[in-house]
């Protein structure tokens, strides 16, 4: 009788693989670093320093940015999303940077104004990001 749960055993085996990488389709895996076109990484650093980005994010390579109210900034790059809602691309990311809550009215990140080309510079620092 044995012989007669195999074809079922196997059948789960095939069930399984076809749902674990159907699952993995629904997941954009970030193969690619985002390039900021116009944006200077070095540049980004300062504003983020002067905007006190730091008060509210733990972003690495920014002296005094220990702030815990948002999520830690780095690896960016590897994000899927902006605020676990939209794909993580460099005119989302600039476009969150410069006005979050047009983006998501009931976000708790501030509006803060920045000039298009600080958010550019900021975006760019940001994707180059990594935990030291
Ligand atoms: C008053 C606190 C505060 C300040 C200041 C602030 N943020 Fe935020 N930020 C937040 C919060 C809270 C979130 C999470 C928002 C959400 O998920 O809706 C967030 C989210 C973000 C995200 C998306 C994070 C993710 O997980 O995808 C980025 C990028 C970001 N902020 C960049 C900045 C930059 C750059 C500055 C400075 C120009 C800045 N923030 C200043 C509070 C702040």
């Amino acid at each position: 009788m044995a012989w007669q749960l195999r074809p079922s055993v196997e059948l789960a085996h095939a069930a399984l693989i076809l749902t674990s990488s159907m699952l993995a389709a629904c997941i954009p895996e970030r193969d690619y670093e985002p390039r900021v076109i116009g944006g200077d990484p070095d540049r980004g650093r300062t504003a983020l320093a002067r905007y006190e980005c730091g008060v509210c994010h733990v972003i690495p390579g920014i002296p005094d940015a220990v702030g815990r109210v948002g999520p830690a900034l780095a690896d960016y790059s590897h994000r899927s999303y902006v605020a676990g809602k939209f794909p993580n691309d460099p005119e989302t990311l600039v476009r969150w940077i410069i006005d979050a809550p047009s983006m998501a009215p009931l976000t708790a990140m501030p509006a803060i104004a920045v000039t298009e080309q600080e958010a550019k510079d900021m975006a760019a620092y940001l994707y180059e990001s990594r935990w030291p």
